[in-house]
């Protein structure tokens, strides 16, 4: 069953549930999002078989098991194991193997030798599955409002944390399966005839003003958002859509990879360490450049987002167009009056997609969806952000060092995951998300 497909089918059983049990709103509510995106998930693997789950192909990337077993890890500890009377774990050693980095919650199995974790297979990772799925079921279906109270923040947490592993699996399977060199399929997807060459981006400006940055309190936001705080933001302008990869062919055309005037110090010896040439999984085939994708390997099409690229050839390659990177508050301004629309997960495209030329005029596009755009701010606290106490505090504030933020989400972000607000962050010269760069300027 496709992703969208299982999605229907959920929302129609939740619609009969909520008929046939009236009263019960809340729970029934929370009960059809929590199997919602859980069926997301499976859904995802459903093409992929158990060989594919348990490769780890670098470190930072996770077998496909090991996913589905840590984002059911993540309800088993902070709801079941604090909710539900009596709750024993089937299999204790799994809070071992499946926790990813919450020192408050126990010790945890080492990220890098994931892939060496053959037990529990596949069809035992997917059992643990349904068993906590049936748990989480029966806790809900017998809690007051007290309580309720006091799970839904939780679950809801743990709903936003399963979508980010949902674009993990995705970036990670993308990953492992470029190693082969049978370049295997993830999803089928039609051979989109090459765009026509695409316009110059437009420069929209923006006037010097005291903006308010971060989450306004209405929904749910990562506590990395807030506090929401002014901020003073210079007059600037932005580009209308990101950088394509024609436009990017022409840096490399131009010996971009090898002058070191474009680059920062690290970003030059990372690129001469790694040999880097291109965006990963670029490769020249008959002199001319192709790409990998979770469709098979193709040429690149000139007029599609560039992608998979660091925030050290984002920045090299703005120093090459006499341009910059945007700050996060510049981002969050100009997004101010964007709609929360584009190519997300959901369209299973799995690939960024073209900017049509009739669209391409003084407006900003392709904010949200697509790739995720590095801005030039170092991933820090707000003014007043504490993390909270506890293991769930470790979520995001304990990672504000040494990484950069990108902001509107990619290809493989769910459309009800992304928020104006929302800072995605890596450290600079990760590649494999879906990255990519829209650039910036000062007054001219
Ligand atoms: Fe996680």
């Amino acid at each position: 069953m496709s992703p969208a497909s299982a999605q229907a089918a959920t929302d129609q059983v939740a619609a009969k549930r909520d008929h046939l049990r009236p009263g019960l709103g809340r729970v029934e509510r929370l009960l059809a999002r929590f199997h919602q995106i859980r069926d997301f998930t499976n859904a995802l693997c459903a093409d992929l078989e158990p060989e594919d789950c348990v490769v780890q192909s670098m470190p930072d990337v996770s077998p496909t098991k090991w996913h589905l077993a840590h984002t059911t890890w993540f309800f088993e500890t902070f709801i079941l194991k604090k909710f539900s009377p009596g709750y024993r774990s089937e299999i204790p050693q799994y809070a071992y193997l499946f926790n990813s980095y919450y020192n408050a919650a126990g010790n945890m199995h080492r990220r890098d030798l994931r892939g060496l974790i053959s037990r529990p297979t596949v069809t035992e990772a997917k059992r643990y599955r349904s068993s906590i799925d049936s748990h989480v079921d029966e806790l809900l279906s017998k809690a007051d409002e007290k309580l309720l109270d006091e799970i839904e923040p939780i679950l809801i947490l743990g709903f936003h944390h399963e979508q980010q592993h949902q674009e993990l699996l995705i970036t990670d399977i993308k990953h492992v399966f470029a190693q082969n060199p049978l370049y295997p399929v993830f999803r089928e997807s039609e051979i989109r005839p090459q765009g026509a060459a695409i316009r110059l981006p437009q420069y929209i400006d923006f006037e010097e003003a005291t903006v308010e940055i971060g989450h306004d309190g209405h929904g749910f936001a990562y506590d990395n958002e807030e506090p929401r705080h002014r901020a003073l933001v210079s007059a600037f302008s932005l580009a209308s859509r990101p950088v394509t990869n024609g436009e990017y062919m022409a840096f490399i055309a131009d010996n971009g990879y090898a002058r070191p005037e474009f680059w920062l110090s690290l970003g030059w010896m990372t690129v001469n360490e790694q040999r880097w040439q291109a965006p990963l999984y670029w490769t020249k085939h008959e002199g001319a450049w192709w790409n990998f994708t979770l469709s098979g390997f193709r040429a690149v099409d000139e007029s599609e987002p560039v992608t998979h690229i660091s925030y050290f050839e984002a920045d090299a390659y703005a120093n090459w167009a006499g341009a910059r990177l945007p700050t996060e508050f510049e981002w969050e301004r100009a997004a101010l009056d964007c709609p929360i629309e584009g190519n997300f997960v959901e369209d299973e495209n799995f690939h960024p997609h073209a900017l049509s030329n009739s669209e391409n005029n003084k407006q900003l596009h392709q904010m949200f969806g697509d790739v995720w755009e590095w801005t030039r701010s170092a991933y820090s606290p707000y003014p007043g952000y504490r993390a909270a106490p506890g293991a769930l505090g470790e979520y995001n504030g304990k990672f504000m060092c040494n990484q950069y933020v990108l902001r509107g989400g990619s290809c493989a972000t769910s459309r009800s995951h992304i928020r104006r607000t929302y800072r995605n962050f890596f450290q600079p010269e990760k590649r494999w998300q879906f990255t990519g760069v829209r650039l910036a300027r000062d007054p001219q």
